[in-house]
């Protein structure tokens, strides 16, 4: 059992600095010079005027920096990411101090003994989401019932991959007793083969969130006794031998430091080696390895290199049994400007069995 103090959350800033003040109907332009300078801005009347700033703050980067390519756009990102991470709010008894703000049951959650302090507004905005998705729940397609992701935690927006994963299992013909889930997530993989009639799946995430959140939603229903989670890097505690073993890892190479969900969507020079040398010890002679994977970071040019192509070619562990394809469609791109890489993405679903 992990505790509530593991829950990675924002870190609250201390009350104590003076700061420039930002309000209705002020000229924004010495707002976004102080946050040039690194100086922060504390937004003190209205919920909306923060917002009004991001928006300006958007307009000028887009005025001052190239965002076309995809390492444009990243670099555009972090430029916007350290310049509205100076915009604060304050909090007062876990509620926000600006009117007409939204509220926000994290902060009560995180922050119980803390009556005053800041956050940044992208975090606040954060927060806000992952409350609205927390509450609300997401229908994803292939599942029976939503899904409530705690905070700080991956979960799917587009499903291509959650079908191909369906129809593999709609197909697969083995035993169903036991299969292992690395990086659970919000557990999307894991009630899919619930649903499949399997009996135990073992589950891990390296984020507390995942666990904490999925531990919380489970309860004491009968789920609770279907999934059984772990908090640790790959395969944490379970050294058992299973009939599936299950990865949807991150897709795209580079270690980033920012926050939890990067460990969702990049990964470093060692994870994969790491995890088919433990996964070969873990599957049943006539078990299957399910890998769910994308051709992003080809299509991107970040990388040619397909990790688990490498482990085919060279780690002398597992052959491919199939590998299922399926386009991600680009009208579910927010921006025209990605389009021109959504346009050949690829989910993939490889299935490999040992050799
Ligand atoms: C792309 S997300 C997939 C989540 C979920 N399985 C799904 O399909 O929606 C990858 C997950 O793996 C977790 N993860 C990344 N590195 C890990 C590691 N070394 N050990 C265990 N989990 C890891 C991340 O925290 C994240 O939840």
């Amino acid at each position: 059992m992990i505790s509530n103090s593991e829950v990675k959350k924002p870190e609250p800033i201390s009350i104590g600095k003076t700061h420039n003040i930002f309000n209705q109907g002020a000229d924004v332009e010495p707002a976004i010079q102080a946050l040039e300078r690194g100086e922060s801005v504390l937004v003190r009347e209205f919920y909306n005027d923060g917002l009004s700033l991001l928006h300006d703050l958007h307009k000028y980067l887009k005025l001052n920096l190239p965002n076309t390519s995809y390492k444009e756009q990243h670099e555009y990102r972090s430029e916007y990411h350290r310049l509205s991470n100076l915009i604060l709010l304050e909090i007062v008894d876990q509620q926000l101090c600006v009117k007409k703000s939204p509220s926000i049951g994290w902060l009560e959650k995180f922050y119980p003994e803390n009556n005053h302090f800041f956050l940044t507004l992208p975090q606040i905005q954060g927060l806000n989401s992952a409350w609205q998705w927390y509450q609300n729940g997401i229908s994803i397609p292939v599942l029976r019932n939503k899904v409530h992701p705690y905070y700080g935690t991956y979960f799917p927006t587009r499903f291509e991959h959650l079908v191909l994963f369906d129809n593999w299992l709609k197909h697969y013909k083995g035993l169903k007793k036991t299969a292992i889930e690395i990086g659970i997530g919000c557990g999307v993989l894991s009630l899919q083969m619930i649903q499949h009639q399997f009996q135990k799946v073992y589950a891990t995430d390296i984020n507390p969130n995942a666990i904490i959140g999925l531990t919380e939603f489970m309860g004491t229903t009968k789920l609770s006794r279907k999934i059984e989670l772990d908090l640790g890097h790959l395969f944490g505690k379970w050294d058992n031998q299973t009939e599936l073993i299950v990865f949807n890892p991150p897709w795209m190479p580079g270690a980033h430091d920012f926050s939890n969900i990067d460990d969702a969507i990049y990964y470093n020079k060692t994870l994969f080696t790491d995890f088919f040398a433990a996964a070969k010890t873990r599957l049943l002679p006539e078990g299957k390895l399910v890998l769910i994977f994308s051709n992003l970071a080809q299509i991107t040019n970040v990388t040619q290199e397909h990790p688990i192509e490498r482990e085919l070619e060279e780690g002398n562990r597992f052959k491919l049994e199939r590998c299922f394809k399926k386009s991600v469609s680009a009208a579910s791109s927010k921006s025209k400007r990605d389009q021109y890489w959504r346009a050949s993405e690829e989910v993939e679903l490889w299935a490999l069995t040992h050799i």
